[in-house]
């Protein structure tokens, strides 16, 4: 595989969504077809060797990454969602937001008792979504086994929370 430098393929916007925030897009990794087989490739050649049997992505921007890489490594996928999308019973788990709290959802069948998880994402911010997404799998028998995301803030410093996972990420910013 070609070593590419990936954060020239990520569209930096500033003041987006709000003054201060400096939104990384990853819809410039997307549409590019060497950026996204790279970044395919480097997270699949990762969870490749931590033995898991299932690929999770929290909505939305982990779909599209996470199916790519469980169909790369012969895997399924299964989505993990924001209140009142999934259509069958769920189980879920309550998080912290700025403001608040919200809470994310998994299928009831989703997850086998014992099955070692790969949790993919786009981004490591504060650690919130990648957090309440490994205590859900956690919550219905699963073990995580490692959580792969392309972008880290390391400002965030979202790893502090993340502290007993293992974890990948692609490119790091400072914020
Ligand atoms: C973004 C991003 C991660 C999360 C990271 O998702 O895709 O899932 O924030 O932030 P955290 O580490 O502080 O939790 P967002 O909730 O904006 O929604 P989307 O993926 O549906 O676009
Ligand atoms: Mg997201």
């Amino acid at each position: 595989m070609s070593k590419i430098d990936l954060k020239k393929e990520i569209r930096v916007i500033k003041d987006f969504p709000k003054k201060g925030v400096s939104f990384k897009d990853v819809t410039t990794i997307l549409k590019s077809p060497k950026a996204l087989k790279y970044t395919i490739d480097e997270m699949s050649d990762y969870i490749e060797d931590k033995k898991v049997d299932i690929i999770v992505g929290p909505e939305a921007r982990g779909f599209l990454f996470g199916v790519p890489i469980a169909t790369k490594l012969n895997l399924g996928f299964v989505p993990v969602r924001k209140p009142g999308k999934l259509p069958f019973q769920t189980h879920n788990v309550d998080y912290d937001l700025e403001y608040g709290t919200d809470k994310l959802e998994v299928h009831v069948d989703g997850i086998q008792k014992g099955q070692r998880i790969a949790v993919v994402d786009d981004l490591l911010a504060t650690g919130g979504t990648a957090l309440a997404t490994s205590r859900l799998m956690e919550k219905v028998g699963g073990e995580v086994a490692c959580l792969n995301f392309i972008i880290e803030l390391t400002e965030l410093e979202g790893r502090k929370k993340l502290n007993k996972y293992d974890i990948q990420s692609l490119v790091t910013y400072e914020i």
